[in-house]
């Protein structure tokens, strides 16, 4: 029933080489039942760590796993109803979400268009309420099934029920490895309601020269400038943004503008500000005078074209990696007085 001491090498985006001491796949609910109840009687040692994986884009590894890791990978898109605005969709949270976002597009559903090309799966897009180009996942939510670890009961969740924020969610916080979430229905438009406020977003569709707009159109854009500026992972190990961007009150940005008058900031709610982690990296370095932007010591790295991504050119280490988000976190801190947050689950 489970595999052990599994190599965990083909299922994290940041190629780290660690093995699981215990890994079993499940492809429906009931099959993960039987797998918990395989858990709680022993069959998996007395596995204290326990965690389950979608696709490995946003963890870090940091050394081998003694205990059990369970790879979700339900999959199906099923229509849930629908009324005047909007059809709802129910899709199995092993599902790819690229996979998902590309299916809405051929049905002509809209909203999750800004969100094409993000890696990893369904499952975990409530997880940490991912957003890309001005849309979050919680715009779209509109329940979750999911799994109790303890008891094998399954419970549903509401919108209201997931506390979603900023990359933030309450299966980030009370209910922390609490839950395997199995099945995500989300809320489509039935007639769209662009969201291109985005300057990048504007300014390739002109470039494409787009005349009547579409939820198509807008995909192919976000899907250009991704490309044009993350790397990809099947190339470059990385896990996208490693920090969050870090919010500030409007009284410390003023401050901090009138001595670095370039730093780049955007009003959130009240007066806070959301700060661009990424200018915040590139504008401080290992060293007086260097940029962390393309820096690389062994094969960990801060991506050349995006400073907020930490690569793993090869070989890195899962502690190399994460040393240098330290001395990363630790310099922007020196510079700014700013505290970076890791976006990135460091396991
Ligand atoms: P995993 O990495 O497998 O898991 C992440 C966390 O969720 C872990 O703690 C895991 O235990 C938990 N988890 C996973 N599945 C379940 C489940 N079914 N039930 C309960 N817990 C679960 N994110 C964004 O928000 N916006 C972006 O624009 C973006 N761009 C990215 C670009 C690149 C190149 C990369 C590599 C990553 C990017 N990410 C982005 C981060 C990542 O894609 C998302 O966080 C994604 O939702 C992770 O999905 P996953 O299935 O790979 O999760
Ligand atoms: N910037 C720099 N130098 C850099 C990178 C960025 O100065 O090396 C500045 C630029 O001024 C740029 C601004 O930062 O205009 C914002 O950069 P970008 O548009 O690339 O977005 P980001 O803030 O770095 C966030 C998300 C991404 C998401 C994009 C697009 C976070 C932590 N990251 O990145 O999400 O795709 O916006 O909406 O919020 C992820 O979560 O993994 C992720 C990739």
């Amino acid at each position: 029933m489970f595999e052990t001491n599994f190599s965990l090498l083909p299922y994290n985006t940041f190629h780290m080489d660690v093995r699981a001491e215990y890994f079993a796949r499940f492809g429906s609910v009931e099959n993960l039942r039987e797998l918990l109840d395989a858990f709680h009687q022993g069959s998996a040692g007395n596995a204290g760590q326990r965690m389950v994986l979608g696709g490995g884009s946003n963890v870090l590894f940091t050394g081998n796993l003694p205990g059990l890791v369970l790879k979700n990978e339900i999959r199906g898109i099923q229509w849930d109803g629908e009324d005047n605005d909007y059809v709802y969709l129910k899709a199995g949270a092993g599902e790819s979400w690229h996979g998902f976002v590309m299916h809405c597009l051929n049905h002509d559903l809209a909203g999750v268009e800004n969100l094409a090309l993000i890696p990893g799966n369904v499952g975990a897009s409530p997880m940490q309420n991912i957003g890309a180009y001005g849309v979050e996942v919680r715009d779209v939510f509109h329940a979750l099934d999911a799994v109790d670890w303890e008891t094998g009961e399954i419970h549903s969740f509401g919108l209201s029920d997931c506390a979603f924020g900023y990359r933030e969610s309450v299966f980030k916080q009370q209910y922390r490895n609490r839950f395997i979430i199995t099945s995500v229905t989300y809320r489509l438009l039935k007639k769209p309601q662009f969201h291109i406020a985005y300057g990048a977003i504007q300014h390739e569709l002109e470039k494409m020269q787009v005349k009547d707009l579409t939820i198509q159109a807008v995909a192919r854009a976000v899907m250009n400038i991704r490309q044009s500026k993350l790397p990809d992972p099947a190339v470059i190990g990385n896990a996208g943004s490693f920090f969050k961007n870090p919010e500030i009150d409007k009284d410390t940005f003023d401050r901090l503008k009138s001595k670095f008058p370039d730093m780049v900031g955007y009003p959130v709610s009240g007066d806070r500000i959301k700060l661009a982690a990424g200018w915040l990296i590139e504008h401080s370095g290992p060293e007086p005078g260097k940029s962390w932007k393309g820096y690389r010591l062994g094969d960990a790295g801060c991506h050349e074209k995006q400073a907020l991504v930490l690569v793993n050119y090869g070989h890195a280490s899962g502690t190399e990696i994460r040393d240098l988000s330290l001395r990363i976190s630790g310099s922007v801190k020196d510079t700014f007085g700013v505290d970076l947050q890791p976006e990135v689950n460091i396991i």
